[in-house]
């Protein structure tokens, strides 16, 4: 059985904008935030996943995001410094949240920003670190020494696809999606050390079709995604999607509303 963490929606808004996706103009609505939220949480239930939760906190809108409260290695969490103020606040709690949960909790050298499994994610032995929007390229060479793995950052170039996790997914040790144009060369040819690499369109990207979560042989996914399914379908996963629209406003999706706690299907953990 695989265990995620996931938060309540309950104050979950769209209150500061902090990436392009995001517009106070266009706000979200609440019950639909919550059915949608719901019906990602029945499936991963129904994929046999252990879903733990957190009690939203009024005043932090993101924390529904759990993937950037930070990277799980074992029983050890290394926790998100979040570039913007709005964040911030969600560290203390994400941090009580894992003390409180048999994990050791470990923070950042002061000074380097970190948004924890948004921009950190294995393939394999390999923690392919994405930087420059939000997380700092430092804060990953950190955090290989800590883990003794390799690092491969990769600069992310469009602020539509400001975290790793919005434009690649790795599905197992050998196996990733990804959208090319999120990347410059140099991480294009980084990430071509994969051996199977499958290629999301921009239309499809926009509709966060890389940020999925996997478990085992299935990837959940948000609804609207054709191409991508049937791509997963043809490499031997099975597809689920579930809509998450009122997510996508605040540029997040299926990924970012999940932490996998027990480390993710593609990882080998050194
Ligand atoms: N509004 C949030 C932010 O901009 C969305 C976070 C999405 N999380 C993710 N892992 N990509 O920080």
């Amino acid at each position: 059985m695989s265990t995620i963490l996931m938060c309540p929606p309950d104050f979950y808004g769209i209150e500061y904008e902090i990436n392009p996706w995001m517009s106070r103009a266009i706000p979200s609505d609440l019950e639909q935030s919550r059915k949608q939220w719901a019906a990602l949480r029945e499936l991963l239930t129904s994929l046999n996943v252990d879903v733990q939760l957190m009690d939203p906190v009024k005043g932090l809108p993101d924390l529904v995001f759990t993937a950037n409260a930070g990277v799980i290695w074992h029983d050890r969490v290394f926790l998100s410094s979040f570039r913007h103020a709005a964040r911030q606040g969600e560290t203390p709690v994400d941090a009580a949240w894992f003390s409180s949960h048999g994990f050791q909790t470990i923070e950042m050298p002061r000074g380097m920003y970190f948004e924890g499994a948004g921009d950190a994610l294995f393939c394999g032995d390999t923690l392919y670190a994405g930087y420059l929007v939000r997380s700092d390229a430092t804060a990953m060479q950190w955090l290989g020494q800590q883990m003794g793995c390799r690092v491969i950052p990769l600069q992310l170039v469009d602020g539509h696809f400001y975290h790793l996790d919005t434009c690649f997914c790795p599905l197992d040790a050998r196996t990733a999606i990804y959208h090319p144009a999120a990347f410059d060369d140099y991480a294009r040819r980084a990430l071509a050390q994969i051996p199977n690499l499958i290629e999301v369109e921009e239309d499809e990207a926009a509709r966060f079709a890389c940020n999925a979560v996997v478990v085992g042989q299935d990837v959940v996914l948000n609804a609207g995604c054709p191409k991508l399914e049937a791509a997963l379908q043809h490499a031997g996963f099975t597809p689920h999607a579930t809509e998450l629209g009122e997510f996508l406003k605040s540029g997040g999706s299926a990924k970012c509303l999940t932490l996998r706690l027990d480390g993710e299907t593609a990882a080998i953990w050194p």
